[in-house]
């Protein structure tokens, strides 16, 4: 949550500044701002509202300086205000902060610096820092130095940037248990929360480990680490994601280019080398128990892998919900504990990760942000390559991830000997797939647009799959409140008649994920979750393949497939109907209010 951007260069940066806090707005965006060093000595202009709003607003990208920061900001401590955006001066106006994190001893700092006379301006813990750095630079300790012995008295987590007025063309940043990365270019220096921050001007990274700092110009970069101030040895890294990936291209929002990108992610998805899979897929199968973890959409999609691995391998791994594994799972060395994430930031989930690696646990993770803390933590990673995903909604990067444990649970089954030629079937049918989901966004666009402007009106949804739909009409429900802010639910169908049977009236739309009939079984006890639901006068809205049916109410029809590629299907069907209900009912697409894509705080 939040995003920080710095860039060092010969040219003005206030322009290159604003469009990459924009680029990062999926991170928070209730405030933003950036300082700058020109004639007039550090500058902050900041305000409330996106980024392009307060840009045009307050001039943002006016700000004269070749060397700047700049913040987008998701409220944790203090209200919205323009107060406590980003960034934040010490009172003699000669450092300027921005901060992504929680400094849990900001109390203390505070009334410490208060007693020696400084005054804040905002309720922030950021603010502290900038304080902070002020009276140890006043006590006489070189900018370097008194920044370290700030951050060494920050407790909680940070990923912090830092100008100073004495110290022109140079920024000062570190991280501890939040994310940052540097993009190096050609006599200029960036340093952002995540590479979508420089992508267009640079592809060459390098990662912050936590606990360390470290300091850029145009001339390069220098990392030490905080405690001891000991140099640490970096490498570069490139960056394989276009420039042009993160453009909003001719569609209205990202969340319509991200939907209608799916066919080539899959497409990505399936070049992933199967050495990777494999050797996953090996330690799998010698681990005594394997568990999944993710949260949010990535619990969904982990709890798909644990539906596939059931069906496929005959192993039962469960999916824990990363916020809950805390207190849910047993670690110990015989378990490998799978991670799912798209920004490889998301703090449950790493915390989920470290719990599992102190209790001995193997490691492994499928992430799509190259560079991002959990490539770096896990044991064993698979990056996904699904390019960045820009808004807040997490759509292609899921499919990705599924489109993966398919092709996991297909070669855990071979490496088992349960196989009976499903791995062989399922990769011929997961190439066609692309095309199936290409067939699906251009016949059922209108149709669902169609449902989108009858029923958006409808205050509460349901979504009712079986077995493997399970998890899609979680997922599927999740897509629906997040974007539309409607009540949405997901249950499995048989869950129904234990309860929720009660709210079901002709007001309560409930989409049903239809299998197959091929899939005998999950049709039939699909079809009579239905029948209950009919029974109560409630709306079907059906995603199938049939040619139509007496029980259906609606009918979104679906390119014929295979059961175990076919809930993919059901997904992007999903994905549309909340994306036009969201457009019928004016909705902030990418940027729903109160959420953030990447939540990096307990
Ligand atoms: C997705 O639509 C959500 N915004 C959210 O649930 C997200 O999937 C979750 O926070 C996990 O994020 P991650 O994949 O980056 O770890």
């Amino acid at each position: 949550m939040c995003g920080i951007v710095g860039v060092v260069s010969r040219e003005e940066v206030a322009s290159r500044l604003v469009d990459s806090i924009a680029r990062l707005e999926y991170r928070g965006y209730d405030s933003c701002g950036v300082a700058t060093l020109n004639s007039v000595g550090l500058e902050v202009r900041k305000g409330v509202g996106p980024v392009a709003e307060v840009a045009a607003r307050e001039g943002l990208k006016s700000a004269h300086g070749t060397f700047g920061i700049a913040h987008t900001r998701w409220a944790t401590h203090g209200g919205v205000s323009r107060e406590n955006a980003h960034p934040h001066l010490s009172c003699d106006g000669q450092f300027a902060v921005v901060h992504n994190g929680i400094i849990s001893n900001h109390h203390a700092l505070r009334r410490e610096l208060l007693d020696r006379g400084h005054r804040f301006l905002s309720e922030t813990d950021t603010e502290v820092i900038a304080h902070l750095i002020e009276e140890i630079y006043r006590q006489e300790a070189p900018v370097e130095e008194a920044f370290v012995q700030a951050l060494r008295r920050l407790e909680g987590s940070f990923a912090t940037a830092m100008i100073a007025a004495v110290e022109p063309q140079k920024i000062l940043c570190a991280r501890d248990k939040s994310p940052l990365i540097l993009g190096i270019g050609d006599e200029e220096c960036f340093v952002g929360s995540d590479v979508n921050a420089f992508l267009p001007y640079t592809r060459t990274a390098v990662e912050l480990d936590d606990g360390e700092y470290a300091v850029i110009s145009r001339d390069g970069f220098s990392v030490r680490a905080i405690a001891s101030r000991e140099i640490r040895k970096k490498r570069a890294m490139n960056i394989q994601w276009s420039p042009q990936s993160a453009e909003k291209a001719h569609y209205r929002h990202y969340m319509e280019k991200e939907i209608c990108e799916q066919p080539d992610v899959i497409r990505r998805a399936l070049q992933v080398p199967q050495r990777e899979i494999s050797e996953l897929a090996r330690r799998m199968s010698a681990a005594k128990r394997n568990v999944f973890v993710g949260v949010g959409t990535t619990y969904y999609v982990a709890l798909f892998g644990q539906y596939l691995l059931a069906a496929l391998a005959g192993e039962f791994a469960p999916a824990l919900s990363s916020d809950e594994a805390g207190t849910l799972g047993v670690w110990d060395p015989d378990t490998l504990v799978l991670a799912i994430s798209q920004s490889g930031e998301t703090f449950d989930t790493l915390q989920a990760l470290r719990h599992a690696k102190a209790g001995g646990a193997q490691t492994a993770a499928i992430v799509n942000v190259p560079g991002s803390t959990m490539t770096r933590e896990a044991k064993l990673v698979i990056e996904q390559n699904s390019g960045p995903e820009i808004c807040v909604i997490s759509t292609k990067a899921a499919m990705a991830q599924m489109v993966l444990l398919i092709r996991l649970a297909a070669e855990i089954a071979r490496l088992k000997g349960v196989d009976r030629g499903t791995a062989s079937r399922l990769a011929a049918e997961l190439e066609v797939l692309p095309e199936l989901v290409q067939a699906l966004l251009a016949s059922q666009r209108v149709r669902i647009r169609e449902l989108a402007t009858r029923y958006h009106g409808m205050r509460s949804w349901f979504f009712l799959g079986r077995g493997i739909y399970t998890p899609v009409a979680y997922e599927s429900a999740l897509k629906m409140k997040e974007v539309t802010y409607l009540h949405a639910e997901g249950m499995a169908g048989g869950f129904l008649k234990h309860g929720t049977l009660s709210l079901i009236d002709p007001q309560t739309p409930c989409v049903f994920l239809v299998p197959n009939r091929e899939d005998r079984e999950l049709y039939d006890l699909t079809m009579s979750s239905m029948a209950e639901v009919r029974a109560r006068a409630g709306r079907v809205i059906a995603f199938a393949f049939d040619e139509g049916n007496e029980s259906f109410d609606e009918m979104v029809a679906l390119p014929e497939t295979s059961p175990w590629i076919a809930p993919l299907l059901h997904l992007v069907g999903a994905q549309l109907l909340a994306y036009e209900t969201a457009v019928v009912l004016g909705r902030n697409v990418d940027r729903p209010r109160s959420l953030a894509k990447s939540v990096t705080v307990a």
